[in-house]
């Protein structure tokens, strides 16, 4: 059969369209251009991001060597805290990756960060699925399994874990550093308080209810100088290293009892030229992090009144005091930052560098059994 006249020209048009489609792509293909790249149709793209300009993105490049570098979308703002993503290449020295919050950039973002404490209960506010098969989703959580709310659904739908512990993928904490040159610089701050401690969780969900048993039960014995919210007046945040330095001892009370969660609660003094009283995860597992006399246990002692006693006593024998600051020779502790909204940079940062290093494949399978247990 022979197609009727009235359509020839249309399906000639048709044809020419086509070849001419073809031959520009080739052209395009010898100079290597992604636009004809089939990942240029993007696949996954969901509806709402439709308006996208994908060359403008396509074409960025960084570095001097003009490699891509990875994308990291930040999904929630965790606490709403802002900060200027530079600060990871001020403060960290981190540039591995490109670190945005702008959601339209989802289909090409290699990580995306997801902080487990925004996330609705039914899952509302996730990204979109299905995602970019390469994209992979970080989970952000940086308090105790205490105080994780369990969200049901969540338990297979993250490649990489963030947080304190030092068995995530990604383990953000305050690591003291050796130095083989002993440090001479370090003395003692002048002291003109015993026991100090800054505390403002008093909420008793958050497990609170071991170290304030403990607190009520020292404070008998000895005289605890309140800062923070418990004592009635918010602590300035440039407040904080030094008030901490000028007490001979802090409370590092950890809110509840669990592996790793070690916090800015311990480095602070020791940061801080103050030797730190811990509550916390047993000894050893202190000991994983710092050397064993640079803090005192509370399990030291068989109570609150045997540590009272024992700190009374240092307080009087200078010697014995000072040998709380042997360690410093060749280990040192670095100040962490203390603004309100700086809370989560560290682990942000840390996070873009690790995925501008790490390009292996990885599911967290089971996220709750391994948080819980
Ligand atoms: C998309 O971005 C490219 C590069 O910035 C620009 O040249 C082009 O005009 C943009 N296209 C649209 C439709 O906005
Ligand atoms: C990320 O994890 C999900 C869920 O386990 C898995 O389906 C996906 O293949 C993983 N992707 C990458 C790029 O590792």
């Amino acid at each position: 059969m022979m197609l009727p006249t009235a359509k020839l020209p249309q399906l000639g048009l048709v044809v020419i369209g086509w070849i001419g489609g073809l031959f520009t792509c080739l052209l395009f293909l010898q100079y290597n251009s992604p636009k004809c790249a089939p990942e240029y149709v993007p696949p996954f793209q969901p509806e709402i991001y439709k308006s996208v300009n994908f060359s403008k993105h396509i074409s960025t490049t960084s570095g001097e060597t003009g490699e891509e570098k990875p994308i990291l979308l930040l999904w929630f703002w965790p606490e709403n805290y802002r900060w200027n993503f530079q600060d990871c290449k001020t403060i960290y020295n981190i540039d591995g990756c490109h670190l945005t919050d702008r959601r339209n950039l989802y289909n090409q973002a290699d990580a995306v960060l997801i902080f487990h404490k925004a996330i609705n209960h039914d899952l509302s506010n996730l990204p979109p699925s299905p995602r970019p098969p390469f994209q992979k989703w970080i989970w952000l959580h940086v308090e105790s399994p205490t105080n994780t709310p369990r969200i049901p659904g969540l338990e297979n739908l993250f490649n990489l874990t963030l947080s304190y512990r030092r068995d995530a993928d990604i383990s953000v904490r305050y690591p003291l550093t050796v130095s083989k040159k002993p440090n001479e610089d370090f003395v003692i701050p002048k002291k003109d308080k015993l026991l100090c401690w800054f505390v403002s969780n008093l909420a008793p969900s958050t497990g609170i209810g071991t170290r304030m048993s403990y607190y009520n039960e020292l404070k008998k014995y000895i005289t605890v100088r309140i800062f923070g919210s418990m004592s009635g007046a918010r602590m300035k945040d440039e407040e904080y290293f030094p008030t901490m330095s000028s007490c001979k001892f802090y409370l590092s009370f950890e809110n509840s009892v669990h592996k790793d969660y070690i916090t800015e609660k311990l480095n602070g003094p020791l940061a801080a030229g103050t030797v730190p009283v811990v509550l916390g995860p047993p000894r050893q597992n202190y000991e994983d992090f710092a050397p064993g006399n640079s803090f005192i246990h509370v399990d030291d002692f068989p109570n609150a009144e045997a540590l009272a006693n024992y700190l009374l006593k240092l307080d009087k024998d200078d010697e014995a005091y000072k040998r709380y600051f042997d360690w410093r020779k060749h280990v040192r502790a670095t100040p962490h930052l203390t603004l309100w909204n700086q809370e989560f940079i560290s682990y942000i940062c840390h996070a873009c560098e690790y995925i501008g290093k790490h390009r292996e494949y990885k599911a967290a399978h089971d996220i709750y059994k391994w948080w819980f247990s």
